[in-house]
């Protein structure tokens, strides 16, 4: 295992290459399934999560090669029982489902534990895939899906659960529509970028969608698809994790290869706060302020302010002087850096799904646990605006969302380094 050492009290500048996106990379790496022929998926990033899904499509059947982002895929030849070892280590291989169940008409796959941002249940992804026409059963465990009777049928299907729409179970079933009989209409679906993403992926193998984007998918399905060469779109999440230590500890971070369209919200509370931002087409500076305000914002689906955001805001409303609040509304246990942060000396409480900070307090590095993806990013956003040396523990959990993280940071003028955990 290794850890992360933050020098905290640097200041940061120059420009940081945004990676593609990993809530991309995954599903597009999985509905390669959907064609025999070879794909080639381009900026695919250097993440443990991306290795796994690689590793779980090779335990497939299928044969890949991935060198400098670029992944290609041949799914020739597969069979339809995912590898439970690979599987229950990472909660996004459930949407091998969806793919499996769309060329295969069968497909057996772990249920997903619970994870520590709170149960995360799949019931939406099986109740779509069944309107399609698919028995589930749950055996030992696994989740299993039939329908090599009498193959898919497209459905009109409501996709939202009681904390909004699923990215993912929004996945599932358009990649297992696509090789359905007739149309599937999706209402209630996800809108995320990375869902539309998927679906331009799905659009060149030659999948009929429209309306990806939209709450509402509507999905004729085709006989069969072919392999295709494309371009996973650059990470939300890293950069405006990049653009909250910009505005943490920035003179002029500028993060390239950004989509900012996709970051418009977190770019309107920014610039709210008072964060100067200059904003390109491809391109987003930033600079700290010392008289930024604070803020009060809730996490919703796209496009409102992204759940993956909120622990790197929490860091954020440390460095500004007013008192701030952060809701989750999608995953309300998603809090475990607050006390984490709490033992670096932020002046912060949870009030049922209610994060209050009360920003301008000098943080003290300490050592602190990380407990998932993006609690860790935000601890290393609190180490690096911490006085003195900030130890974050079980670091894998960075690796699996942020491409050479350490790098890009000390790139910036960041002092970090990474070494050794018993
Ligand atoms: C995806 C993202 C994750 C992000 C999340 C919300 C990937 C690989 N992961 O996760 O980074 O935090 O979207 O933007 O893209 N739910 C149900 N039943 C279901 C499925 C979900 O009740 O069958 C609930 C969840 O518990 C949660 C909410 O719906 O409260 C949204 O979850 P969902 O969008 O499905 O998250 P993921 O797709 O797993």
């Amino acid at each position: 295992m290794e850890k992360l050492i933050v020098h905290g009290g640097q200041r940061l500048t120059g420009s940081v290459q945004i990676s593609g996106s990993k809530n991309s990379a995954l599903p597009i790496l999985a509905a390669t399934l959907l064609t025999a022929e070879r794909c080639t998926i381009r900026r695919v990033p250097d993440l443990s999560d991306t290795n796994y899904m690689l590793r779980i499509l090779g335990e497939l059947g299928a044969d890949f090669e991935r060198a400098s982002g670029v992944a290609t895929i041949s799914a020739t030849d597969i069979h339809p029982d995912a590898p439970y070892d690979l599987v229950r280590k990472m909660r996004a291989s459930i949407c091998v489902l969806g793919p499996l169940t769309g060329r295969l008409k069968k497909a057996r796959v772990s249920l997903p534990g619970g994870c520590v941002i709170g149960d995360r249940p799949v019931d939406l992804h099986l109740r779509g895939l069944e309107a399609l026409g698919a028995k589930i059963t749950v055996d030992g465990g696994d989740i299993l899906v039939d329908a090599s009777e009498k193959g898919l049928t497209g459905a009109r299907i409501n996709l939202m659960g009681k904390h909004g729409s699923t990215v993912l179970g929004t996945d599932n079933v358009m990649m297992a529509a696509t090789l359905a009989r007739g149309t599937t209409i999706i209402d209630g679906a996800a809108a995320e970028p990375e869902v539309k993403d998927l679906a331009d992926f799905l659009i060149a193998m030659g999948a009929r969608i429209e309306g990806a984007g939209t709450n509402r998918i509507t999905i004729e399905g085709v006989e069969e698809l072919h392999g295709v060469d494309h371009t996973v779109i650059p990470d939300r999440i890293e950069a405006g994790t990049f653009l909250a230590a910009g505005a943490m500890l920035g003179d002029r971070v500028t993060l390239n290869r950004v989509q900012p369209a996709h970051l418009q919200v977190v770019l309107d509370e920014l610039q709210k706060c008072g964060f100067p931002l200059e904003i390109g087409t491809e391109s987003i500076t930033i600079s700290a302020n010392p008289d930024a305000r604070g803020f009060d914002l809730t996490t919703q689906t796209y496009p409102g302010f992204p759940t993956d955001m909120q622990a790197q805001f929490c860091a954020l409303a440390c460095a500004v002087r007013d008192a701030s609040s952060l809701t989750e509304t999608i995953f309300p246990q998603r809090f475990m850096h607050i006390a984490e942060m709490k033992r670096m000396g932020a002046d912060m409480d949870l009030q049922g799904a209610t994060a209050r900070v009360r920003g301008g307090k000098p943080l003290k590095g300490a050592r602190v646990m990380a407990s998932d993806l993006r609690a860790s990013a935000a601890l290393v956003l609190a180490g690096l605006l911490a006085s003195g040396a900030t130890e974050i523990h079980r670091l894998y959990h960075i690796d699996r969302g942020y491409e050479h993280i350490d790098d890009k940071l000390a790139g910036l003028g960041a002092q970090l380094e990474r070494a050794k955990d018993i």
